[in-house]
């Protein structure tokens, strides 16, 4: 597996933003549900798991660009709770995928000042797994770049409930009444507090789907849908994505557009 491209504090190599998009109007967020990389293997004749590790290049590439790109935050979707009935070679073989990529890329990580965190129920991966992710988050916490969010053992809906259970018990302490409980109070307890919502959800391989993504986050996210395969997705696609967002009048309910 190929380490991390040359790193985006080398001014040399950092990739060009592409012309046609407008500097002022990029999304400070974008998350991804990474699709189709069963299909891209199909349709190669390779077993689904190459269709994962050629994911992991894409997932490369997709970071890179963002961060030279000057996008502040990039979250993708690796693994989610519905994901375990799912063969178990195949969640074995993204397991132990998931902990080689933590260790080789690591290192370009730090050097690319990229704070890493993972969104999930943590506590139910492998202990090893678990090991690298706690190692990986400290190392990485005061990091300047880009915030890369990597969903496993992630879904919205556990999220919700997990923050409903932690207000609860809140309130049972005495520490606040349920009826001060707010949009605020609510936001605090997900795995994303104290972060900006997603401005853009792109989803590869053509589902119309959120499949338990970011429920509460993605409210007012812009979604954009591409029938490209994970594993494809490149510089081309990302703008395409981005123009697609410039292209939109986001009202946030109201009635005049406001500029994104
Ligand atoms: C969906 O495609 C993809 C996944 C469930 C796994 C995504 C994981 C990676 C790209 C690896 C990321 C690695 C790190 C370290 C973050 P699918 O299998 O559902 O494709 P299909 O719909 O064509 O079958």
């Amino acid at each position: 597996m190929s380490r991390l491209p040359a790193t985006s504090t080398d001014t040399q190599t950092r990739a060009p933003r592409p012309e046609a998009l407008d500097q002022s109007r990029l999304p400070a967020h974008v998350a991804v549900i990474m699709d189709g990389n069963g299909r891209w293997a199909k349709s190669r004749g390779l077993p689904r798991v190459m269709g994962h590790r050629a994911g992991v290049e894409a997932l490369k590439t997709t970071l890179r660009l963002c961060s030279d790109w000057g996008i502040q935050a990039l979250t993708a979707y690796a693994f989610s709770t519905e994901n375990w009935s799912r063969p178990g070679d195949e969640v074995s073989f993204l397991m132990t995928l998931f902990e080689r990529v933590l260790k080789s890329e690591l290192k370009s990580l730090e050097k690319e000042r990229v704070r890493i965190r993972f969104l999930g129920d943590l506590d139910g991966l492998p202990d090893g797994l678990q090991a690298l992710i706690t190692d990986a988050m400290e190392r990485t916490s005061e990091n300047q770049g880009i915030q890369f969010n990597v969903c496993t053992n992630y879904g919205g809906r556990r999220e919700l409930v997990r923050a409903a259970q932690r207000l609860a018990e809140r309130a049972v302490r005495g520490e606040l009444s349920p009826q001060s409980i707010d949009e605020n109070h609510l936001a605090a307890e997900l795995f994303t507090a104290g972060m900006e919502d997603p401005d853009l959800l792109i989803r590869t391989s053509g589902e119309q789907r959120i499949s338990n993504f970011l429920l509460w986050q993605l409210a007012y996210a812009e979604i954009h849908i591409t029938d490209v395969h994970w594993p494809d997705f490149d510089a081309q696609a990302l703008t395409q994505a981005l123009l697609d967002f410039q292209s939109r009048n986001r009202r946030f309910g109201g009635l005049e557009p406001i500029k994104s």
